[in-house]
């Protein structure tokens, strides 16, 4: 087990081995048994992180600031219009000062082509640990929690497990590619066979792509790409179906920015059938579980008696992101040096 994780950022799962990765599900499995016996976990005891987020949160925002405090620490919720990076204040310049005041800071930026290159440029400047909570590349903090849930349902050996992360219609809005790409980064290294699927406008960003080949690779698992939903369906284990928007496809196809959001619900319009069903799920092994990191688009993405039936673990993926998010903070930014 590898514990020295002081002062190591957390932006992308792929910079952390699969050791230290094992370390944090170990850590948050025993944090989860400490919060369930109400027993104190005071580990980050007088400690300051600093959240900045550029866009809205519900788990990611309530789960972090809540470990903070059960971690006898304390979170800043911060957002752009109450610091001065609204006036244009580098990264370079908050990194610094942030970490003159406290222990760590944790930045939401999913603006696409900018959020990861924000944060890792604060990473570099700043000397306290930088946490990523989600940008345009990965969701870390998600990853890690859906792979929890996953273990603690088909146990710690997940090895031939067929994973699908497949798009799906939601007409609220362009969500970032971050969490497929992250899922495809992850669930290769602990042996599963990934599918991922999508409408073809609907592709991730092309690096993803090759670092997930390279892990299917290296751990001697399969990665399909499908643009079927019911062929990517059919026999998996754990089905992963959300939206996404289709940035890098407009991006690929120099439209301005005025004219993306039409386009872009144009493109949507045409796939209302990527729909996760009941008639779906029946596809897949009859001990599939059905996940969804949340928001969900409820009557467009998914039905309810999926979402609400017996195979959805979407709440306990939810709860796992407060033992995950715990585990990152207390071995990163307390822990051994
Ligand atoms: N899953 C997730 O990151 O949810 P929030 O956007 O509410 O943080």
């Amino acid at each position: 087990m590898k514990t020295m994780l002081r002062g190591k950022d957390w932006i992308e799962t792929k910079d952390w081995s699969k050791e230290e990765l094992e370390t944090v599900l170990e850590v948050s499995k025993y944090l989860k048994i400490k919060f369930a016996l109400g027993e104190e976990h005071r580990l980050l005891q007088d400690k300051t992180l600093f959240m900045m987020f550029f866009e809205q949160s519900t788990r990611t925002r309530n789960s972090t600031e809540a470990a903070m405090t059960q971690l006898g620490g304390h979170a800043h919720d911060l957002t752009p219009d109450k610091m001065q990076i609204s006036h244009g204040e580098t990264p370079k310049d908050t990194g610094q000062v942030l970490s003159r005041y406290g222990h760590g800071i944790a930045i939401r930026n999913c603006f696409y082509g900018i959020g990861n290159k924000y944060i890792k440029e604060v990473a570099e400047y700043a000397s306290i640990p930088v946490i990523n909570l989600q940008c345009d590349v990965d969701h870390p903090c998600q990853s890690i929690a859906d792979l929890m849930t996953i273990r603690e349902k088909f146990g710690e050996n997940t090895r031939g497990l067929k994973f699908v992360i497949s798009w799906t219609y939601a007409p609220a809005y362009a969500r970032p590619l971050s969490v497929p790409q992250g899922l495809i980064w992850l669930m290769p290294r602990f042996g599963m066979d990934v599918v991922l699927a999508y409408p073809k406008e609907f592709y991730l960003m092309p690096h993803t792509v090759e670092w997930a080949k390279r892990f299917a690779e290296e751990n001697k698992v399969k990665f399909e790409i499908v643009h079927d939903m019911d062929e990517a369906f059919r026999d998996a284990d754990v089905l992963y179906p959300k939206s996404w928007g289709c940035h890098q496809y407009l991006f690929d196809q120099g439209v301005p920015e005025e004219e993306k959001k039409k386009l872009g619900m144009d493109l949507l319009n045409k796939y209302k059938d990527w729909v996760c069903t009941e008639r779906r799920m029946k596809l897949a092994k009859k001990h599939a579980i059905y996940m969804h990191p949340l928001p969900a688009d409820r009557g467009y993405e998914v039905e309810d008696a999926v979402i609400d039936g017996p195979q959805s673990v979407v709440f306990d993926q939810a709860e796992n992101r407060l033992h995950t998010v715990k585990a990152i903070l207390a071995l990163t930014m307390g822990g051994r040096p």
